[in-house]
């Protein structure tokens, strides 16, 4: 039977905006309800950023990779700022995604599915809810969609108005990575088109022009047998997720789809719930259980497997394939301690989960400068032995999900180039997590591509 327009097929206790009546952590404290309301209604008239089909393509694309046949290459800015919606640093982030993804397929002849965090990734959760500086204390900086951050009353204060100005660069941002990826730049048979100016000659970068060497020679056997230019070289598949952190924003992109079946978070294709913010009678675990999107879920030392058990029953109730992944991110040093229950009991428990590294966010320490960093050695250990406790356990690692840029910035220690602490001061941009440089994030890529064979 056809469902009543208006009216999707939907757990009857869920509504876009049931999360209301539970606890949320982490939202802005706006001072003016009506301008909410206002930026609210604007919000929620325009159109998607992404359709449903495009979003249940991704589903079926991770159920694909959480059985072994492809594999999650997500990465991005801990937090993509406004002033960095331009072409060059959108252009640079897709190049060092499209060069990691062709490492990894070249190297383990696997599927890669990319996602930015990108095209929405605006607002963050914070440890403490204000910051003090020389005796001022002022809101904290929660992301340029909820707040400026600069150090005045005046920038701190959150504005409802930088939920649409968000929203319109999320457009933009994703209007040129559609450009981009559907032909022309992302031909395979121009991968000069992803060249970085600023790559010197290095050992990382000779191996990467090997790779593209054979794969050349790999294409020319191709066509030269087919008898035709292989069409389906010519673009790639590109997805976009953000931590669905601002729950007021996510409830105003979610949408029924034009098949009533169900609604959608339009507004991205794989939205995630932070560590922070996975509480199971939370408001945001309320609000992503009745999404139809994949989303993901960040978990880190804190949580105990029967813990995690509940929270899967709870976001993938009808245990469907592609529908749940699952981000650690315990630290090369916790790691060990904790992966390997898990891993276990959600094996045992028969439940449908993509498991993914994020060796980031258990990595990130302070120099004794009070500079923010991580280093390569640590994100390195921690991805090594995930691939290693979901051998032993029996599950699969089919995802890794990185803070890293296309830009030569020195934000994390050592790799390639054995960055110092006295070379952080040389080019370090974020405004808040450390990234890999390209140069790092590429060594990454051939460390992983490692693991998987
Ligand atoms: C993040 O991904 O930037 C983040 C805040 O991560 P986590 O929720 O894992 O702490
Ligand atoms: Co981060």
């Amino acid at each position: 039977m056809r469902p009543a327009r208006n009216n999707p097929p939907m757990n009857s206790d869920w509504s876009p905006d049931s999360w209301q009546s539970r606890l949320a952590q982490q939202q802005p404290v706006y001072d003016d309800p009506a301008a909410v309301r206002a930026a609210l209604e604007k919000l929620a008239q325009l159109p998607p950023l992404v359709t449903a089909w495009e979003v249940d393509r991704l589903r079926r694309q991770l159920a694909d990779a959480a059985a072994g046949n492809a594999f999650v290459l997500q990465g991005g800015d801990c937090s993509e700022s406004f002033a960095d919606c331009n072409a060059v640093s959108i252009l640079r982030k897709l190049k060092v995604l499209i060069q990691m993804s062709l490492v990894l397929i070249c190297q383990s002849h696997r599927k890669v599915i990319r996602i930015g965090r990108i095209a929405g990734q605006y607002a963050k959760p914070r440890s403490a809810g204000t910051e003090t500086r020389g005796g001022v204390e002022l809101p904290s900086y929660r992301g340029d969609i909820v707040n400026r951050s600069g150090f005045t009353e005046d920038d701190r204060r959150p504005d409802p108005e930088l939920m649409l100005r968000a929203y319109e660069r999320a457009a933009l941002t994703i209007n040129y990575i559609r450009a981009l990826s559907e032909g022309g730049f992302a031909d395979l048979h121009h991968p000069e088109n992803w060249d970085l100016e600023f790559v010197r000659n290095t050992p990382g970068s000779r191996k990467y022009q090997q790779l593209l060497d054979s794969l050349s020679d790999s294409i020319r056997f191709m066509e030269i047998v087919s008898g035709s230019e292989l069409e389906q070289l010519t673009r790639v598949d590109f997805f976009t997720s953000h931590e669905g952190l601002h729950l007021l924003f996510e409830q105003a992109v979610t949408r029924t789809d034009q098949r009533q079946r169900g609604y959608y978070n339009l507004s991205t294709h794989l939205p995630w719930i932070g560590d922070r913010t996975r509480s199971i009678d939370g408001a945001h675990v309320e609000y992503f259980r009745g999404i139809r999107n994949p989303i993901g879920v960040k978990v880190g030392p804190s949580v105990a497997a029967d813990e995690l058990l509940d929270l899967i029953r709870v976001l993938n109730p009808d245990n469907e394939p592609g529908r749940l992944t699952i981000i650690h991110r315990f630290g090369a040093d916790r790691i060990s301690a904790h992966l390997p229950q898990l891993a276990d009991t959600v094996r045992r428990s028969g439940q449908n989960v993509l498991w993914s590294c994020d060796p980031m966010h258990g990595n990130t320490r302070s120099t004794h400068t009070g500079v923010k960093t991580r280093s390569f050695d640590d994100i390195t250990m921690e991805i090594i032995t995930a691939f290693r406790i979901h051998r032993e356990a029996g599950t699969r690692l089919s995802g890794i999900h990185l803070e890293l840029t296309g830009e030569d910035v020195t934000e994390c220690l050592g790799g390639p180039a054995n960055l110092t602490e006295t070379d952080l001061q040389r080019d370090y941009r974020s405004q808040v997590d450390p990234r890999l440089n390209y140069e790092q994030a590429m060594e990454i890529a051939f460390l992983i591509a490692e693991q998987m064979k």
